[in-house]
């Protein structure tokens, strides 16, 4: 049985991730800011209230698990607003900035202690942060964000490493939630393809950015 965190549980792919990962016998945690019916009627233990942006929340957070070792970290939480060029709104882009680069640093960072050698990090993030594989701009916060988050995973698989410590980047595909309007895949799909993902992940894989279906994402 593997002890397991995950961020931003209340709905979606968190939800799903934490709800596969109880099923087959993990010992879950999660996290969110309110407790969806869904996650209570899950059943798994909740860390409520913890707004990823919030340092002091996330130190909360961080008091809440003291002593406990976590060989699973999945940051999931995450948001998606949509900015083209005539219409840039700068607070929505600093609020996905916050959220999705930010977020997961300022979680991995306060959770290092409970982290040890064999442990692994991963980072739900998004093709939408990928530079080469931009072919149709826009959506200036959401790619800002996530491809700061690529960079967030990619130093923090060099910096773990001598503690034993892998770091996965991972795009869940287009998942049918409340973030793209109930359009792509079903949740419980992309859930699958991150686990089986996480499983996979190794020091020697350290740092790469995958699809949930298992092959790697230009940067
Ligand atoms: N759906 C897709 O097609 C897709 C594609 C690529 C990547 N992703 C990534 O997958 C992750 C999960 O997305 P989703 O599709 O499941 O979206 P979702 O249904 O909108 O769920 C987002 C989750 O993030 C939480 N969250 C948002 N802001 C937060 C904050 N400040 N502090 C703590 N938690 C916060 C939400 O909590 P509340 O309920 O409290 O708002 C919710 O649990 C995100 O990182 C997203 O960027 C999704």
């Amino acid at each position: 049985m593997r002890n397991v965190l995950i961020t931003g549980a209340s709905r979606g792919i968190g939800l799903e991730l934490a709800r596969q990962l109880a099923e087959r016998g993990d010992a879950v945690t999660v996290t969110c800011r309110e407790p969806s019916a869904a996650l209570t009627d899950l059943g798994v233990r909740s860390i409520t209230g913890i707004d990823v942006t919030d340092d002091a929340s996330v130190s909360g957070l961080a008091d809440a698990l003291s002593g406990q070792s976590l060989d699973v970290l999945i940051h999931n939480a995450g948001v998606l607003s949509r900015e083209s060029l005539d219409d840039l709104d700068f607070d929505r882009i600093r609020r996905q900035f916050e959220i999705n680069t930010l977020g997961p640093l300022r979680v991995i960072a306060a959770l290092r202690g409970n982290l040890h050698s064999g442990s692994k990090v991963g980072i739900v993030t998004s093709r939408m942060g990928s530079i080469e594989d931009n072919s149709s701009g826009g959506m200036y916060g959401y790619r800002i964000s996530k491809a700061g988050a690529n960079m967030v995973g990619r130093s923090l698989a060099h910096d773990l490493a001598d503690q034993g410590i892998a770091v996965a980047l991972l795009h869940p595909g287009m998942v049918a939630t409340d973030m793209t309007g109930g359009n792509g895949i079903p949740p419980a799909d992309a859930a699958r393809g991150l686990i089986a993902r996480m499983d996979a992940l190794t020091l020697d894989s350290s740092g790469g950015f995958e699809h949930a279906e298992g092959y790697a994402l230009p940067w």
